[in-house]
């Protein structure tokens, strides 16, 4: 296993819900990648997973009261308050968020809260309806205006039999989410704007012009972007992907939409990529009503028009130009046609894929990448999307430094 949260301490707070019974082997993961786990639980907590069973997997006495003269010994509550490299709430009821929101200190749970400089993440768990009341989100608001994280919740189905927002994550979502957060940041005060997914092109209300594009390299750029510290927008056409946290996501549909956001964005950003497989015409007319069937007609014509090639535009403005990253996916003669357009586009990099090869580039969640820059070039070979993106950045970022 590796050893990802190797040395961090993680105090782990657990309040009176009934996704408190997967805290046992949210610890047991956290534990084998190695980080150090505290537990501290609510009264209510006790009543739907045992300390028993906590100090078992978690291998640490638990603390349960704030008035515990044994535990205060061994280690005390403002001691365990500085020990915590991260307090991860999980699952955070709503009446945990509340008292928190309020900056009570009633149980030792909330004491702590309020007596840690370490950073709060906070898992919500709860009732649907719970989730949704305007007490409850006010709350949770307020917990991220304090820049406390959000973590969750899921949507699905709940113990009580509704359906909605209030699950807690999954166990390894969250340890995901733990390993996010303790990774190291090389973009952290960076900024990122990405491209991706198909643009569509209008031929009447209900037509359109468009391809194969998943959206999902340039989704995959967005989240890895995120997680290295960037901060980062994406520009996306239509896609069925979900957002990646913490990213900005901005929707658009035609090619003359995404140009108008890439122009304005690209200008506030340090990093341009267009991973987007932008249209390069479009129908010279949109028609205002639905082209009809005719029985005199065995084929049709749509003149088609030249879309503005983004990618050159944004390497072309003269004030606050980014550095810019195309994407090039061929058929054949790789290396010749990527270098050409890394020229013609005046891009800074380009990354160049062979699209003709089953199972990797489009619609697929693997790739293979050769980046090519104006002197060198560097094989980041087959990966995943998740994989190549990181790689793709810290080439990028050795470049620009
Ligand atoms: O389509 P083409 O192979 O020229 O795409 C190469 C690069 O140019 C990609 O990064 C793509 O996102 C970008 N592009 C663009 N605007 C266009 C066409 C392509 O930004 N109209």
């Amino acid at each position: 296993m590796q050893q990802t949260l190797a040395g961090k301490n993680i105090l782990l707070g657990i309040s009176g819900g009934i996704a408190a019974y997967k805290c046992a082997d949210l610890t047991r993961r956290l534990i084998e990648r190695g980080a150090k786990v505290h537990v501290v639980m609510t009264k209510a907590a006790q009543e739907f997973i045992t300390p028993l069973t906590m100090q078992a997997v978690s291998g640490n006495p638990i603390s349960t009261s704030l008035f515990d003269p044994t535990a205060e010994l061994s280690m005390g509550h403002i001691e365990l308050a500085k020990w915590a490299d991260l307090v991860l709430l999980a699952p955070a009821t709503a009446d945990l968020i509340a008292r928190v929101a309020a900056g009570m200190g009633n149980d030792l749970l909330s004491t702590l809260v309020l007596a840690t400089d370490a950073p709060v993440a906070v898992s919500p768990a709860m009732n649907q309806q719970m989730y949704q009341n305007i007490a409850t989100q006010e709350n949770i608001a307020t917990l991220a205006r304090r820049n406390m994280m959000i973590w969750g919740p899921g949507k699905g189905e709940q113990a009580c039999g509704d359906v909605g927002m209030g699950r807690m994550l999954e166990p390894m979502q969250l340890v995901g989410l733990c390993e996010d957060f303790f990774a190291p940041k090389p973009l952290h005060g960076r900024s990122v704007v990405i491209t991706a997914g198909p643009t569509r092109e209008a031929i009447d209300p209900v037509r359109y012009i468009s391809n194969h594009s998943s959206g999902k390299m340039g989704f995959a750029l967005a989240a890895t972007a995120a997680k290295l510290g960037a901060n980062v927008s994406l520009i996306s056409g239509p896609v069925s992907l979900a957002t990646p946290n913490g990213v900005n996501r901005i929707d658009v549909t035609s090619a003359e939409e995404m140009y108008q956001a890439s122009l304005k964005l690209a200008k506030q950003h340090d990093i341009f990529i267009g991973c987007a497989a932008v249209a390069d015409y479009r129908p010279e007319h949109l028609a205002t009503q639905k082209i009809k069937k005719s029985a005199d007609n065995d084929n049709m014509h749509i003149s088609m028009v030249k879309n503005p090639d983004i990618i050159a535009a944004v390497a072309s403005l003269t004030e606050a130009r980014p550095f810019t990253i195309g994407f090039a996916a061929e058929t054949q003669d790789v290396e010749n046609y990527a270098k050409d357009k890394l020229q013609r586009k005046g891009l800074d990099m380009i990354c160049a894929n062979d699209v003709s090869v089953e199972g990797q580039g489009f619609n697929s969640d693997n790739n293979s990448i050769t980046v090519y820059w104006a002197d060198d070039k560097k094989e980041l070979g087959f990966g995943s999307k998740t994989e190549l993106s990181q790689a793709i950045l810290l080439t990028a970022l050795g470049q620009i430094d």
